[in-house]
């Protein structure tokens, strides 16, 4: 049998037993959450998948890198709710792959920000955010007012059924129709104004 001491003299057997300590402590916390309903299913039926125009939108977020100055994230603190909303909840993203969450708030937190302004607030906006609010510091995103071209929107839709969204044949028969004739500047409002509408309360 091993001495505390021999175990402390000796890298290998200290390396070896801390990282089975780490390991069963690790799976002890992880495991559970694969099953716990809460964090797997939709909160409640007003969460959606993202229908291919949004979709759309959400990848040029995500190119446009969006996130590196937005959280989507509310945390159930007084100062958060009172500004954006009812705080995020887990049940909100599991159609996100991979979740918008972001860690920097240059800008404001725009988990609940769908409905809170026009499709026309957000045009002028995003074109130059200068033009509604004098002070932004957002940059202006001007080419934005092109067509949408996202060839691969059904390969992509099908890659989100393979990891459990629930899109069927006919909404992925549909989604290169529903782009047609539409702008990047279209797709990203539309992704916007969707955000958040699972657990709005008036404010
Ligand atoms: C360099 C940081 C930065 C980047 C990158 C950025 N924003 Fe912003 N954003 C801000 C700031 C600061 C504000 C607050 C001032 C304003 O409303 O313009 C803001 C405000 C907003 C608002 C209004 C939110 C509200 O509740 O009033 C929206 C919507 C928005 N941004 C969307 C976007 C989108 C979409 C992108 C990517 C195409 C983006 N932002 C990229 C900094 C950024």
């Amino acid at each position: 049998m091993l001495t505390h001491e021999q175990i402390e003299r000796s890298n290998f057997w200290m390396i070896f037993l801390i990282a089975i300590v780490v390991a069963v402590g690790g799976i002890v916390e992880i495991v559970p959450l694969f099953f716990q309903e809460s964090l797997t299913k939709p909160v409640n039926d007003k969460v959606k998948p993202y229908d291919a125009l949004r979709l759309a939108g959400r990848d040029i977020y995500i190119r446009e890198g969006c996130y590196n100055c937005h959280s989507q994230m509310i945390r159930p603190f007084r100062a958060e709710t009172e500004r954006y909303g009812h705080y995020s909840v887990a049940g909100e993203y599991v159609y996100d792959h991979p979740f918008q969450w972001g860690s920097k708030r240059t800008g404001p937190d725009l988990h609940r920000v769908g409905g809170r302004y026009s499709d026309q607030w957000h045009r002028i906006h995003l074109l130059n955010p200068r033009d509604v609010v004098p002070e932004s510091n957002m940059p202006a995103y001007p080419w934005l007012d092109r067509p949408l071209k996202d060839p691969h929107i059904q390969a992509k839709m099908r890659a989100l059924r393979a990891v459990g969204v629930p899109y069927t044949d006919q909404e992925i028969n549909e989604a290169p129709k529903m782009l047609e004739g539409k702008t990047e500047l279209e797709a990203l409002i539309a992704y916007l104004q969707g955000l958040g509408g699972a657990l709005k309360q008036s404010r």
